[in-house]
This record gives C-alpha cells, structure tokens and sequence, in this order.
C-alpha cells in the first residue's frame, strides 16, 4: 500500500503544477513557482505520504462538504459513476468503529465513492476512514465553527453572477490560513477539476480567484477550492462556494407572441371558446411577470376581468420564460361578439398588450352545401337531361319492351297482331330458302291464327285495293295489339320500311301497342342509310331469329319466343265484327305527329 503514495503524489503535484502555470504568464513568476510548488511537492511527500495513509480536511460549519475514497489530490472532487456498494466508511471512536451514515441518515450521506455532509456541523469532526476492496484511507475531519476567535473573515459561500457578463468566485477564507499572496489554490466545478475546464473555458484562475470572462447559464453550480495548511500534518482546507447567475437587470417589456395584434377569433355561438395568450418576458428575480385577460364590453362599465386557469409554463431558461395564459368562455354569447377582450402583460419595465375580437364562424358544412349543392344538382341534372335527350328514344322503346302491361282493355282493337313484310322478295338476297314474305304471309297465320286462334292483320291478304297505303297502315297498327315486322335486308330498302316506322310513331300514342321484331338474316352491320328513328330502334329492341327450318316446326325455340311476345289471349271474337282490316273509320293520320 505505501508503494502506491509517491506514485499518487507525483501525479498530483504535476496537476498542481500545470494549474499554477496557467495562473501566471510571467517568466520569473514561473521560476518562482517552480521552486515553490518543488518546496511543497517535498513536503507533501514527507507530511502525507511518509504518515500512515491519513489524510486531514478542515470544513466550515454549515457548508456542503463531500469526501471521496481516495486522496484529496486527483482530478475529481467525487465520482458518483461508482458503485457506493463497494466502499464502506467507518467513523473511529477511540478504539471502537461505527459504520457510517449509520443512523445519521440525514446529514450524512454516501454517493458514488464519497461521503457528503449537505450541511455540516461540528458533531461530524473525528476519524473517519474508508475501504475500497484492499485499500483503506483515514481521514481527519475538522469541521471549524464561523464564531471561532480563530478567523475574523471566513468569507462568502454564495456568489450571485449576472449572466452574459464577467465574474469572479473567490475561495473565501483563505486569509484564515495564510497571507501569502499565491496559495496554491485546487478548484473544482461541482466534480470536475477546473484545470480540466479551462483547456475549453476562457477562464482564468487568478491567486484565490477564478475569472470567468463570460458567465453562461451553467455556471449555476457549486465551485468547491482547496488549499493546504500545515499544522501537525498537512490539512486539506475544502470550501464550497455556490454559484448562482441571475439574469442581466435591463429587462424589455414582454412580447405577446400570440396573438397577433387585433386579431378576431372565430367561435360557435353557444360553444364555450378559450382564449390564449403566449407572453415571453425576461425572468426576474424580484417581479413576476403577470398576464390577465380582460374584456370590455363596451356598455360603461369598463374593463372586467375573465375567468382565467393558471398560467402554463412553455418554456424557461434562467433568462426568459414563455407562458400561456388562458381564459374561459363557458359560452359565446351574442354579448361576446360586440366585446373587446385583452390580453394584458406586465414585468417590471413595463406593460403590453393586445386585443382580441370575436367572429361568428360560419358553419362549414352548411356553407359547403349551399355553395356546392345546387352546382352538384345542376350538374346532375343537365348530365341527366343531355343523356335523356340523347336516348330518349332508346329510354322508351326499352322501357315499353321490358315493363309488363296488364293487357285489360282491348277497346279498340280488332287485331291481336299486324304483320309487316316484304311482298315482293327475291330470293338471292335472302340467305334462307324460306323468304320472309313466305314467313309472313304462311307461317305466321298458319300457326298463329289456325293453332293458336290469333287474329293477324295482313296487308297482302286483307288489303281493299284502291284505298290509300299510308292511310291503310295507319289504320290497320292502330287496331292491333302488336306489330309483327319480319325484317331482312330487303325490308328495310323497300316501302315496308314506311311500316315499321309507323309503328314506332304510334308506339308513342298507343300503350297497349308492342312491337315484335323477327329478323330472317343477321341484321346488316352497316344501318347508315336508314332514318335516325328506325337506326336507332333497331340497335337497342330485342328481335326473334328465325331460320328456314325453325319455322317449319312449330314446337321450335322461334314460335315459343314468338307466342310469349303475344298477348297472353287471343281477342274473343266480337260480335259485329268488320272482316277486313281497312273497313270503316275516318282517316287517322291527323293524329300522328310524324316529326
Ligand atoms: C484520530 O486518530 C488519530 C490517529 O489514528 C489519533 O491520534 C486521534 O486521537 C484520533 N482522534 C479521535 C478524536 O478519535
Ligand atoms: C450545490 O449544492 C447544493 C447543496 O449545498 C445542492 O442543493 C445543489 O444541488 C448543488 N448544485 C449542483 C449543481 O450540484
Ligand atoms: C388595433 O385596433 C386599434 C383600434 O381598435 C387601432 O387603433 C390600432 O391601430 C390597431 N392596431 C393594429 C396593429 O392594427
Ligand atoms: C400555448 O399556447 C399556444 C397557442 O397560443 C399553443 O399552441 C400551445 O400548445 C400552448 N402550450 C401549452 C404548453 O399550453
Ligand atoms: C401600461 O404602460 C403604459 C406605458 O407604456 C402606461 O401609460 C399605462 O398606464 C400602463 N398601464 C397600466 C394599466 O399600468
């Protein structure tokens, strides 16, 4: 063990060594020092090392004094980063040992690889010593009382700095020791060595002083200063001294970052609404900043005071804080709206503010609505309109085709269908060796009439002649139930073609009228030529296809579609009953729009 204390003691003299010289500049200070610092080196060496392991502290009554497991030379005041597990420190009492803090627990107490007395008190002088694994140190403490006739002055342990400016902390009572000038003083910033700091600090360690060029807000800190005292043995003498850096005194006036000056808030009447002031200030030692919200009501009686929650701290440094005040409004009245309402900050220079109105937010979606609801239905109506008049036709035709009709009424009608087709086809434009008019003028009445009982209407067949065509036609759809166009190429170049349009015109008079179209051949690709009415009722109306031997069957899929498109029954036979199709009645043509 008493190996290892030269070994300690050089290093710490070399610390020393390098501290002093920062101290001073001169060339023949240094030689001075060198001397000195030599002088004490030996000494140390001698007083302490050359003891068995006792090392002395002299503490001031009352101060913060802290002790670490080790000698009081190395370049830490404490190391909290160890384990306070591994040592283990004894209080002697002549030959008895205690273990401390014991039941001391309150003024006493072991951090990382120190004892710390927060306030110690001439009760704590004695022996102590502590045991790290092998090693054990002993220490003398003598903790000095302030009214001991011993020193007038023990100086100052509280030390206000003004932060951004220069400061001094000096070790106080150091006079009590010595008058020498140039004490080698050892300074620590709360545990670190201060020669550690200056190598990044601009400060200046100056006899018994630190200079500090510019105090930062981290400055706030206990600076602890050693200097030895030889009196038997070497003494430790430990001060702390406690930094506090306060604010510069030219403070401005607050600033009301939120909100903007004359600023109008929108709120919901009805709905409570809080008001919130964000001030920044100087933080000042002797004057709270004060923010208030108040309202006038512009009705004589002047300014009233909200309703305010407690301020909300934002942000603090040791120079400014922000802080939210707000104010309740339970519930936006009217009376709210007419209102001024005030945020109002003061500090000590002086006061600011700013004022505040209400608005009556619109209502969103409302507003959304009547802007952008009537533009919606214009939209949706005109696209509906442009679609109608576009397929008007289409629309109806299908709409005529799909809906069921109850087929009551028969007023009227004398036929169940009118058959259309060519009268005159030749047969090397039809691809079936059945022709459409051998389908219409014999297949149809053949099954439809001898089989089922329908009565058909045939131009061909039952046509007077002499009597006009266009007439005749007319005449003839609007007595029957349905109208059967049995179409091909052919038909749709001939004058048949006048049929089927006609049938589409009075499709639009005549709710009971259907229209069935039996196509022999696939219907030509290419319907251009055709008028825009029947183009376009051919493209969307559903026909029946018939093939030369589906015609000849009558249980074939041709005459089942066909027979489901007729009228569920057959007209009963009337009782005065014209037997031609063209007998009687005045021209309707007239009733007909043919546009
Ligand atoms: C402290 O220890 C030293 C040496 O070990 C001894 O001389 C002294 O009397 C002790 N003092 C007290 C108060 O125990
Ligand atoms: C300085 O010491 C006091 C007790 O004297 C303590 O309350 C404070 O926290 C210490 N400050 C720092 C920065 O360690
Ligand atoms: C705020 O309003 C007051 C009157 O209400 C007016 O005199 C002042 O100029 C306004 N300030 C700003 C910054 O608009
Ligand atoms: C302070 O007020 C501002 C608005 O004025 C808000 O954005 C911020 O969240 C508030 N902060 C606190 C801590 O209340
Ligand atoms: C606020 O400060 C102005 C000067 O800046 C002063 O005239 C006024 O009286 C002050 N208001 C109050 C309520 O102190």
């Amino acid at each position: 063990m008493s190996s290892r204390h030269p070994e300690t003691c050089f290093k710490t003299e070399t610390q020393q060594l390098h501290g002093v010289q920062e101290m001073f500049s001169g060339q023949t200070l240094t030689v001075l020092l060198i001397a000195l610092s030599l002088q004490k080196w030996l000494f140390l060496f001698k007083g302490v090392c050359s003891s068995s392991g006792m090392y002395g502290y002299k503490a001031l009554e009352g101060e913060r004094f802290v002790m670490q497991c080790d000698s009081p030379y190395p370049t830490r005041l404490f190391d909290k980063s160890k384990s306070s597990e591994d040592i283990l420190w004894f209080r002697h009492e002549g030959e008895t040992k205690r273990n401390v803090p014991g039941e001391d627990v309150d003024s006493i107490m072991k951090l990382g690889n120190s004892l710390w007395f927060p306030k110690i008190a001439e009760r704590h002088s004695g022996n102590y010593s502590c045991q790290n694994g092998e090693r054990t140190i002993h220490f003398l403490v003598d903790v000095m009382q302030r009214n001991e006739t011993g020193c007038r002055d023990y100086g100052d342990s509280e030390v206000t700095l003004v932060l951004k400016q220069g400061g001094s902390i000096t070790c106080p009572g150091v006079t009590c020791y010595t008058s020498a000038q140039n004490t080698a003083i050892r300074w620590y910033k709360n545990d670190k060595s201060a020669v550690e700091l200056m190598s990044f600090r601009d400060l200046t360690l100056r006899a018994t002083q630190i200079i500090l060029h510019t105090v930062y807000e981290k400055d706030s800190a206990n600076f602890t200063c050693d200097h030895d005292h030889v009196d038997g043995i070497t003494w430790t003498v430990r001060r702390t001294v406690r930094v506090t850096v306060i604010p510069p005194a030219n403070v401005n006036l607050p600033y009301i970052v939120s909100p903007q000056c004359n600023q109008t808030e929108e709120v919901d009447l009805g709905k409570p609404h809080t008001l919130t002031c964000k001030v920044q200030s100087a933080v000042e030692r002797n004057f709270n900043l004060s923010i208030t919200w108040l309202v006038n009501y512009h009705d004589n009686q002047g300014l009233q005071l909200l309703e305010m929650n407690s301020p909300q701290q934002v942000e603090r440094s040791i120079l400014e804080q922000t802080i939210n005040q707000s104010a309740q409004i339970q519930q936006v009245t009217q009376k709210h709206l007419g209102a001024t309402f005030i945020c109002w900050a003061r500090n000590s220079k002086g006061n600011a503010s700013v004022t505040v109105s209400l608005r009556r937010r619109p209502e969103a979606a409302r507003l959304i609505l009547v802007i952008t609801g009537p533009i919606v239905m214009m939209l949706v109506i005109t696209g509906l309109s442009v679609l109608v008049r576009l397929y008007w036709l289409e629309i109806y035709l299908l709409y005529r085709t799909y809906l069921p009709f109850t087929e009551t009424t028969t007023v009227g009608k004398e036929y169940d269908a009118f058959v259309s087709c060519v009268s005159t086809s030749s047969s090397e434009e039809e691809d079936n060796t059945l022709t459409g008019e051998e389908l219409g003028l014999y297949h149809l009445p053949k099954v439809l009439e001898q089989q089922c009982g329908y009565r058909l209407c045939l131009l061909q067949r039952d046509l007077v002649p002499g009597g006009a065509y266009t007439e005749d036609v007319l005449w003839s759809i609007q007595r029957s139930r349905r109208v059967i166009c049995v179409l091909s190429a052919c038909y749709l170049r001939s004058d048949s073609l006048f049929e089927l349009e006609t049938s589409l015109k009075a499709l639009r008079e005549d709710r009971q009228l259907r229209l069935i179209l039996i196509w022999g051949s696939s219907p030509p690709a290419r319907l251009d030529s055709l008028p825009p009415t029947v183009r376009r009722a051919l493209r969307v109306l559903p026909a029946i296809r018939w093939s030369s031997g589906e015609a000849a069957r009558s249980d074939s899929r041709f005459w089942k579609s066909l027979k489901m498109a007729m009228p569920v029954a057959p007209l009963q036979p009337h009782s005065v009953r014209t037997e031609s199709c063209l007998e009687g009645g005045e021209s309707p043509a007239s009733r007909f729009d043919i546009s």
